[in-house]
């Protein structure tokens, strides 16, 4: 398959992304998934048996991997096909089954209303602008249900490309936009839509990353 991007709006973003998969010249890990997403997973299972879960900008299905390991039904999507196709292929080699996946825009999710239990995203808000926040959460609030879970894992000002937040906000570099956010910025964007249960930071390491889960209010 050729993968090419048009020029529409995140252009840049999407040809950084695109450029990542083709090269493997990436910082977030190919395969593993993050340990503290599994462990907030396993936690919240009980509360949602066999729940359906959407994981958005699901990159090559690592998180997605692991949802369906512990019983999700896991739908995946991310707007870059070459991803999703190492995605696909790394749940076949793995024998991991049922996972749909998915090319979409995760501004325009093609579900119906109301159709998940859990969205699920490791990794995707972050690179997205600020302008763009207010149509995120539309967009996922539509495809969540009621009192349904959603796990957002985003850099926190400790990620190392940060500099411990002396630097500004966000930035563009090789055409991709990053952002971090403070847990009052996490308060902020999310609490008027979802209750945040729970914000968690992880540090060292590879950290510097804030892991809620959230509940969309009723
Ligand atoms: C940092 S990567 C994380 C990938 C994956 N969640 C993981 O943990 O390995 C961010 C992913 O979001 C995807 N992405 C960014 N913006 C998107 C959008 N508007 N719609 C769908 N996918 C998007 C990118 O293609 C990329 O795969």
């Amino acid at each position: 398959m050729k993968h090419e991007i048009k020029r529409t709006a995140g252009y840049a973003n999407r040809q950084y992304f695109l450029n990542a998969y083709k090269t493997g010249q990436h910082g977030w890990a190919a395969e593993g998934p993050d340990p503290y997403a599994v462990e907030l997973l396993e936690r919240v299972r009980p509360l949602v048996p066999g729940g359906s879960l959407l994981d958005i900008g699901c990159g090559q299905g690592r998180h997605a991997i692991a949802a369906a390991r512990l019983g999700f039904k896991v739908t995946a999507i991310d707007y870059e096909p070459l991803a999703l196709e190492r995605a696909r292929r790394w749940a076949d080699e793995k024998g991991v089954k049922g996972i749909v996946f998915k090319t979409a825009d995760v501004f325009h999710l093609p579900f119906s209303d109301s159709q998940f239990d859990i969205v699920f995203d490791y990794g995707c808000f972050h690179h997205q602008k600020k302008s763009s926040h207010n149509a995120y959460k539309k967009s996922i609030s539509r495809v969540l249900k009621k009192e349904g879970l959603f796990i957002l894992s985003v850099f926190s000002p400790a990620f190392r490309l940060f500099n411990k937040g002396a630097r500004r906000k966000w930035h563009i570099a090789q055409g991709a936009y990053r952002r971090f956010f403070t847990s009052e910025d996490i308060e902020e964007i999310f609490a008027r839509r979802f209750e945040i249960l729970e914000l968690k930071e992880e540090k060292g390491g590879d950290g510097g990353f804030w892991h809620a889960l959230m509940r969309h209010r009723a």
